[in-house]
């Protein structure tokens, strides 16, 4: 098996230790991509790839795909800073409309998150943009799983290495496992509070308190996305028939 581990630290830390622990129990090939190496820059919304043209700025994006293509699992194991995930992953997923063409074949693979945080109440939401990110790939991660891991190799205490083997097993079955506080559908661990029940920010699903769930959202499914780009197309040719008019109200305000 060849794994894609994507990770955005510059440290030689937890982040490769798991990367490194996963693949030797699988027995796989692993390659790491760290986006903390990789040229990037800000995506420009043009919206040209969306129409099939190739994206007009020169950094080093688009090896990522080519590095997928040839993986069979996809892993995104990468610390959490400041509640987030970290700088230089978050501008990679901005410039993410670049993997349309590659949706098909990348629904295929496997794939899993681990993120790695120093601090129980510093959590954050960065599961949720990491899921996101393999999300908006193609790749449904089959577990999304938080280490606490602050010095330099905690990631390899006892309890943690239980959750490495949760990614190790889900890898080779195929199968996913959720987690106590994460979204029945998409895995997310992040709510929000409407009327009474909670919201899935990702899915869109409509859970009550303990989680169960009272209508399955659809957000971010296979089909959802296809619909989505169609949409996005749709923006921006209503953008160039509305451009004058929207360009008029820039002048009545003197802006
Ligand atoms: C700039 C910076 C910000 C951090 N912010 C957080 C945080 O908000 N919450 C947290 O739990 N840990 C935080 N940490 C700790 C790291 O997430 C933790 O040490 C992790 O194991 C680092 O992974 P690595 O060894 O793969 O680089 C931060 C570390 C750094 C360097």
């Amino acid at each position: 098996m060849e794994i894609l581990t994507i990770t955005g630290t510059k440290r030689k830390g937890n982040s490769l230790l798991a990367a490194r622990y996963i693949a030797k129990n699988l027995d796989a090939e692993m390659e790491i991509l760290n986006v903390a190496d990789m040229k990037i820059e800000p995506c420009k919304a043009c919206y040209a790839c969306l129409f099939g043209q190739d994206c007009m700025i020169e950094d080093e994006v688009s090896m990522l795909f080519e590095k997928i293509e040839n993986a069979d699992a996809v892993l995104l194991i990468s610390p959490v800073y400041w509640l987030d995930l970290t700088g230089k992953v978050k501008m990679l997923l901005d410039r993410m409309f670049m993997a349309l063409p590659y949706l098909k074949d990348f629904r295929s693979k496997r794939g899993a998150v681990v993120y790695l945080y120093g601090f129980e109440d510093l959590r954050g939401w960065a599961s949720n943009t990491y899921n996101i990110f393999l999300r908006v790939l193609g790749i449904e991660p089959l577990a999304v799983v938080g280490i606490n891991a602050a010095l330099p190799g905690e990631v390899l205490k006892n309890e943690n290495v239980e959750k490495l083997n949760v990614i190790v097993d889900v890898i080779k079955n195929g199968r996913r496992i959720r987690s106590d506080g994460q979204c029945p559908v998409c895995l997310s661990e992040i709510f929000r509070q409407e009327n009474g029940s909670l919201r899935c920010p990702i899915c869109r699903s409509k859970l009550d308190i303990n989680l169960n769930i009272i209508n399955e959202g659809e957000v971010m499914r296979d089909e959802w996305m296809d619909e989505h780009y169609e949409w996005l197309r749709g923006m921006k040719r209503l953008y160039m028939e509305q451009r004058e008019e929207l360009s008029r109200l820039r002048d009545i305000y003197g802006i």
